[in-house]
């Protein structure tokens, strides 16, 4: 039997046709675009990820055939607020995890909850978060708002097209801010302070539970066997970690992804207290913490590709002198899409400083690149007695390996790189094959899928290079509290 695993990522949705062994047999992957029509603001039309997906589950039926696909599962970008009417109809562009417009909602929920928000939700507010997206709208879309007769997840959207069935995993679900993610069941304080019932919700699953099965006149359109089971899904970052085998307690991933994201697997519930870290369930049925910084590769496509006007990333780092990372006179504070952790504040912007008549690009490149890598290790340092000696990576940064080593040595910890390493799309797949049967449970099919892993790639923090970058590093923690003041002047 085969199974379809999809990434509804933020740039483009990734699909895999996989064999029970973890055998790719197709891929496929369809771009869209991001919406900014205000400063802060990202938006997409759920209408283009519908394309995106059953094209390319049509173009991997239509190589392979589609007979023997037996499950399909989902990852997806997180925190999205999609809003359908009574009639099934999408009633605004998706609000998307980066959006920073609920500010004032989010400070008005922190304020107004203090510390029972994270006695309610294991989490505090971040304008990223559903929950401040749902005030926005009652406050700023009252029409609209008084419609809604379903709110839904990115990638739970896509299973309602599939099966009819308006559902969402516990690992998805806990980013919403309305989960009582302790006990996995929606909180009716947070539902009623949103004006929100719970008819309006999802269903809650875990990630490898079997949700419906695709409707018949899809499945025709599709070229899929009548009856191919829908596994909840689960969010991008708990997706990405099945898809690198991290599921055992303390377990580490770091994605550079559009987002760079820290997941701390735990077996049981537990919370920052100082809530730096995100408590949310996982796709493997225990918990885990994550940071998440609004834009890691993001920072790197920016420059590169918007600023340099390349497309050959790997050439432009090749050009960066081996004797500069370390000794770099030019910082960079990746907060392009203001920042999530470890500063919760959407008034803050990227900055290059320490520039001189005789800055070049590649220094300037590298400052990027390190950029990044510190607020790895800010968000790495709240982890406190849970913070990891070793970690997975992932994602299309994590391609670079000059990045991964100035990522070792910035935050000391030993990196493995996975050979052939597919992210939440593998994590998805994983997913599909339990729903069907195929693994007794999660855990066990991680145990069974990566018992041989092949690593590309340990990398180990050089002594040296992590004494210069503990220096840099100091200097690096000063700047967005010497420039926090001035970030709210930027905004127009
Ligand atoms: C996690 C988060 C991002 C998105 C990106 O909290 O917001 O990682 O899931 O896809």
């Amino acid at each position: 039997m085969k199974y379809i695993g999809i990434d509804l990522g933020t740039s483009a949705v990734k699909l895999q046709l996989t064999e029970a062994d973890g055998r790719i047999v197709a891929a496929e992957s369809r771009a869209y675009g991001v919406r900014y029509p205000h400063p802060g603001w990202s938006e997409q039309d759920p209408a283009d990820w519908k394309t995106a997906v059953f094209d390319g589950i049509r173009a991997l039926v239509k190589k392979h055939g589609g007979a023997d696909i037996a499950a399909i599962a989902a990852a997806g970008q997180m925190h999205g607020l999609v809003t359908l009417d009574a009639e099934d109809r999408v009633l605004r562009p998706c609000i998307l995890w980066n959006d920073g417009r609920s500010a004032k909602e989010t400070a008005w929920l922190n304020a107004h909850f203090g510390k029972r928000l994270p006695e309610m939700t294991a989490n505090i507010a971040f304008p990223g978060f559903t929950a401040p997206k749902i005030l926005w709208m009652k406050n700023n879309e009252p029409q609209l708002f008084e419609k809604i007769a379903k709110i839904m997840l990115p990638k739970d959207y896509i299973n309602y097209l599939l099966t009819g069935v308006h559902a969402c995993d516990y690992s998805d679900a806990a980013g919403m801010l309305l989960l009582d993610v302790k006990n996995k069941r929606w909180s009716p304080e947070m539902l009623e302070t949103c004006g929100i019932t719970e008819a309006q919700l999802p269903r809650l699953f875990e990630s490898a539970d079997v949700i419906g099965t695709v409707k018949p006149e899809v499945a025709s359109a599709l070229g899929l066997p009548e009856n191919t089971a829908v596994a909840a899904g689960a969010g991008d970052n708990a997706a990405a970690a099945v898809g690198n085998g991290v599921a055992a307690d303390g377990a580490c991933n770091l994605s550079i992804g559009t987002s760079g994201t820290v997941f701390i697997a735990a077996d049981r519930f537990c919370m920052d207290e100082q809530n730096a870290l995100h408590c949310f369930c996982s796709a493997s049925g225990g918990w885990h913490l994550l940071g998440c910084m609004l834009s890691a590769a993001a920072c790197n496509g920016w420059f590169a590709g918007n600023i340099l006007g390349e497309t050959d990333f790997a050439a432009l780092q090749a050009a960066i002198d081996p004797a500069l990372p370390g000794r770099n006179p030019v910082f960079f504070l990746p907060y392009l899409s203001g920042e999530r952790s470890p500063l919760n504040d959407v008034n803050a912007r990227g900055c290059f400083i320490g520039l001189g008549s005789d800055t070049s690009k590649e220094q300037m490149l590298l400052a990027v690149l390190e950029g990044v890598a510190f607020n790895f290790r800010q968000i790495l340092d709240s982890a406190g007695a849970l913070r990891p000696t070793e970690s997975c990576v992932c994602g299309g940064g994590a391609k670079s390996s000059l990045w991964l080593r100035i990522l070792a040595n910035v935050t000391g910890v030993r990196l493995l790189v996975p050979e052939n390493e597919q992210g939440p799309a593998m994590g998805a797949s994983i997913l599909a094959m339990t729903a069907a049967g195929a693994f007794p449970d999660v855990k066990t099919a991680c145990g069974a899928l990566f018992a041989n892993r092949k690593l590309k790639a340990v990398i180990e923090p050089d002594p040296a290079l992590q004494a210069l970058y503990d220096e840099r590093y100091q200097v690096f923690l000063r700047l967005y509290p010497a420039l926090k003041p001035v970030f709210p002047l930027l905004q127009n």
